[in-house]
């Protein structure tokens, strides 16, 4: 009796430790199956992107395009609703420094005395994701920042 139990102890730890095997093992392939991050990071490589400009480029993308259009030009598909409508970043980003930006970035237009049509990021993106936005911006308003 106490032979049975301890092989059945026995076959039941070997069971635990290969499930969470096999668990371990689905999280970490589903980490780095995100077609959409290596799409852009390839684009982006090609283009001579930085890796922070990268990041900055897949943040824009996912969290401003919808307003600000792909390029920044001002043509989202949300930009038609708002008022004032979104700026031509190529043209309007030179009037100001990046840390100007960054205040918007951070805080919303509301934050800079604007109107509160940009929202504030602030407590959704990390530091470093917002230094990231600031440095595709750059991208945007000066090629040569490539
Ligand atoms: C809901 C629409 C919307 C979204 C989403 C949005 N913005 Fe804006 N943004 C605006 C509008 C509208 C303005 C102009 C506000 C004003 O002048 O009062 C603006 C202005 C700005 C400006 C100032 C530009 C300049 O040169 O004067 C910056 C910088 C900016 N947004 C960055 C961003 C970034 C980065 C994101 C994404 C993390 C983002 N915005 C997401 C609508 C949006």
């Amino acid at each position: 009796m106490t032979r049975f139990l301890r092989t059945l102890s026995a076959l039941l730890i070997v069971a635990v430790v290969a499930a969470s095997g096999a668990a371990c093992r689905k999280e970490s392939e589903a980490l780095y199956a995100d077609p959409l991050i290596n799409v852009f990071t390839e684009r982006a490589r090609d283009e001579g992107l930085t890796r922070e400009q990268t990041d900055g480029k897949r943040l824009f993308a996912r969290y401003c395009a919808t307003c600000h259009g792909d390029a920044g030009q001002g043509d989202g598909q949300n930009a038609y609703n708002l008022d004032p409508e979104p700026p031509d970043f190529s043209e309007s980003l030179k009037l100001h420094q990046p840390s100007y930006w960054r205040r918007i970035i951070e805080g919303g237009s509301a934050a800079v005395g604007r109107s509160p049509q940009c929202p504030p990021w602030g407590r959704m993106l990390a530091s470093s994701d917002l230094d990231a936005l600031v440095g595709y911006l750059q991208v945007l308003t000066n090629p040569s920042a490539r």
